[in-house]
């Protein structure tokens, strides 16, 4: 019986030897177990009652020993837990602190000035009609009355898929009008995002792909003022209520008159003179008339539809936008340079 608790003693002794020291939970169970007011030793220490009293000396003695014990690696165990806080630079966890940032990721400049353009033209009854970057030969081309030898097909390099000449890298937005008039009838307003593709040498001013938004009005008694009316809203929208507009006559195969539309963006400074060429006009649409040689292609009745188109560039906004001198930065996934920009849309 008394044997039992020198065994039982010795075994606690053991125990404590046999600490390791850990982190601050474990040094706080070790204080509960073996020092706090519920400890396992203290019970013990009672039992000595029960000891013969030849032993109670002895027995006294190894239950001393095992408090002693347990106080000294306590003691220990603490300091070296300290030290290791010390060495991470604090004193443990600190829930106060602020959780590491997370990084959010913000919108492409081209994708914001893309999104402010889709949604001028969607506050006046525009809607979003996206398509395929891969096209055939025909909505690219030959429904844009642009047949095959057309001359104006050089005005765009064209990257043919791999041994084909029937599917390509769509050169234009315009390669969706005729997939929207082929597929829905009149009354359509569309307003058409996206990404294009031409065979061009990269430079600072030039990129083998950019970005284009795409415009399709057709109904009965769709006239050029409407065109005119529509777009001078557009850059009112978007270059504030005093720009001015002028439309230049010109040349697309898919429409009839055809126009360039500028916008006056002044000489004020060196930079105004290079981008504007000395004018002060600076070109930022193409447009004009659907050609009925373009209805026609899509079954529509030319005799009774007629509509207006017009298509811009997104990247040469953007570089004006937040002025850039280098339409690769867009490219070259730089988070340096894209981390810059912040767009609620
Ligand atoms: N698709 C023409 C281009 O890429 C732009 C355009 C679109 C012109 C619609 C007129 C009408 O240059």
């Amino acid at each position: 019986m008394s044997s039992d608790l020198f065994d039982k003693v010795k075994s606690i002794i053991q125990e404590i030897e046999d600490t390791k020291p850990g982190v601050a939970e474990e040094l706080e169970q070790f204080r509960l177990r073996f020092l706090g007011t519920k400890n396992i030793i203290k019970p013990l220490m009672a039992e000595i009652r029960n000891i013969p009293n030849e032993s109670k000396k002895a027995y006294g003695q190894l239950v001393n020993q095992a408090k002693q014990k347990a106080e000294a690696i306590f003691e220990k165990l603490k300091a070296e837990s300290e030290q290791a806080a010390d060495q991470t630079g604090g004193e443990g966890l600190d829930l106060t602190m602020p959780p590491y940032p997370q990084e959010l990721g913000s919108r492409h400049p081209v994708s914001i000035v893309m999104n402010r353009i889709v949604s001028i033209f969607e506050r006046i009854g525009f809607s979003v009609a996206e398509e395929r970057e891969i096209e055939d030969d025909w909505h690219n081309f030959t429904a844009m009355n642009t047949p095959e030898d057309h001359p104006a097909r050089d005005m765009q390099d064209t990257y043919y898929i791999k041994d084909s000449i029937e599917y390509l890298l769509r050169t234009h937005t315009s390669s969706v009008q005729s997939r929207v008039m082929t597929t829905q009838k009149p009354p359509i307003r569309i307003i058409a995002p996206g990404r294009v593709y031409r065979n061009e040498t990269i430079s600072a001013r030039s990129h083998c792909q950019f970005h284009q938004v795409e415009g399709l009005y057709i109904d009965e008694g769709v006239s050029f003022a409407d065109m005119k009316q529509t777009l001078l809203n557009f850059a009112q929208a978007m270059y504030g209520p005093d720009i001015k507009i002028r439309l230049r006559p010109s040349y697309f195969p898919f429409t009839e008159p055809s126009a360039e539309m500028d916008v006056y963006w002044g000489l004020e400074n060196e930079i105004d003179y290079r981008i504007t060429k000395g004018t002060g006009w600076l070109e930022i649409l193409g447009c004009g008339m659907v050609d009925p040689n373009v209805l026609e292609n899509c079954k529509i009745d030319p005799d009774k539809y007629s509509g207006f188109a017009f298509g811009m560039g997104i990247e040469r906004q953007a570089m004006l936008a937040y002025n850039l001198p280098d339409i690769r930065l867009f490219f070259e996934n730089d988070v340096r340079f894209l981390k810059q920009f912040k767009a609620s849309m």
